[in-house]
């Protein structure tokens, strides 16, 4: 549990606070788990790790963005101060980082996103700005400190000709030093800029909320990928009057209606089914690697299972039943396995002992050997 001021339970929280206003939440964790330099170093050199630094420049344009991987010795580049490596998806990365991600779990798992780890050198920042997302930032190591501004920002106080949208200008509203173990919790939209004082290490919980677009957008990618199309046809067409032939009458646009209408499932059931495969998907580049080795289930009933790191397992209750979602891929499970759904998706491993009661059951035994297919599980423990 994250421990929240005393006049503030997790409800208090998402009643009054969430995705409304910032919190200022000191001494809310232990930070050990959060990696030092050394190892965000060693990370940044890893091609499968986004990584990028923001350095702030003496002259115009003042900011410049590089993108990872960098070479061993890349921070000799960059000098003493005002830089900073940002390495996304630390959560995905580092099994390490779990306990932390369980700490929001007050918060349903599907609104996570990742948590971003950035080293910053003395009065390293990215500069002011302002996210589309709710944020949870967690001083790991060092101090830094943060000044937000909660008006609203005008759409051209932006730096012009950077690939980074850095305010042009800021006011500071509100300003504290962050020290280990504190969190500033920031609602989108909220402007925001974190110096570091001294070297820092700070952890960015950060959420997902797609937008109308992208939820449409992967709808109709997903009807255009798996539907039928429907041919627009007109064997009953009444005659016209040459006159008219430039006119789409009525008729004819209801008829177009209804092709496309045709192409959309009715009622909000495959809609719903399809979301659970979008939430579950994993970014591009971070889909569990395929195992090696055929799925033996002696191995499971032994030494039980773990989610992969850059698995997704998620899970809806129908009236009929369960949809279990793993990577973008859905499982149909029987009403009576709610309770195996449930404690599959919510814990990272299991045991021979807590599989053991389920492994009777061929549905159960289909379901890990298919996760078990997809990479979504492994029979090994994880480093
Ligand atoms: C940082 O860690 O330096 C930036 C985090 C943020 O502003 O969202
Ligand atoms: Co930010």
């Amino acid at each position: 549990m994250l421990r929240l001021p005393a006049s503030i339970s997790e409800d208090y929280f998402l009643g009054k606070i969430w995705q409304q206003s910032p919190l200022l939440i000191r001494n809310a964790l232990d930070t050990e788990k959060i990696p030092c330099k050394s190892e965000l170093y060693s990370l940044a050199e890893n091609d499968a790790v986004e990584s990028r630094i923001v350095r702030e420049l003496a002259s115009a344009p003042f900011w410049q963005l590089e993108e990872g991987p960098f070479e061993s010795g890349f921070d000799k580049d960059f000098g003493e101060s005002r830089w900073t490596l940002l390495l996304q998806d630390m959560d995905k990365h580092l099994p390490q980082l779990t306990s932390i991600l369980h700490l929001f779990h007050f918060i349903p798992r599907w609104r996570i996103d990742d948590i971003m780890i950035s080293y910053a050198a003395d009065q390293g920042s990215v500069g002011p700005h302002v996210d589309e997302y709710d944020v949870f930032l967690i001083q790991a190591h060092g101090q830094r400190r943060w000044k937000i501004d909660t008006n609203a920002i005008e759409n051209d106080n932006l730096l012009p000709d950077i690939d980074l949208r850095i305010l042009r200008q800021f006011e500071t509203e509100q300003e504290w030093l962050l020290e280990p173990g504190d969190i500033l919790y920031l609602p989108p939209g909220v402007a925001h800029w974190g110096v570091a004082e001294g070297e820092c290490i700070t952890a960015s919980v950060g959420f997902r909320a797609p937008t109308s677009h992208d939820l449409l957008e992967g709808w109709v990618g997903h009807l255009l990928e798996t539907g039928q199309a429907e041919r627009f046809s007109d064997p009953q067409r009444p005659i016209i009057n040459p006159q008219n032939a430039a006119e789409i009458s009525p008729d004819d646009i209801d008829s177009l209606i209804e092709c496309l209408n045709s192409a959309i499932p009715q009622g909000k059931e495959a809609m719903a089914e399809w979301l659970g495969c979008y939430l579950s998907e994993p970014k591009p580049h971070l889909y569990p690697d395929l195992p090696e080795s055929d799925c033996d289930l002696a191995v499971i009933a032994e030494r039980g299972i773990q989610r992969h790191g850059f698995s997704h397992l998620l899970y809806r209750r129908a009236d009929n039943g369960i949809t279990l979602y793993a990577d973008g891929e859905s499982f149909q499970l029987p009403l009576e396995l709610a309770e195996f759904a449930s404690m599959l998706c919510n814990s990272e491993s299991l045991t021979g002992n807590d599989l053991a009661p389920w492994l009777q059951q061929e549905t159960v035994i289909e379901l890990l050997e298919a996760l078990y297919e997809l990479g979504s599980i492994v029979s090994e423990p994880r480093e």
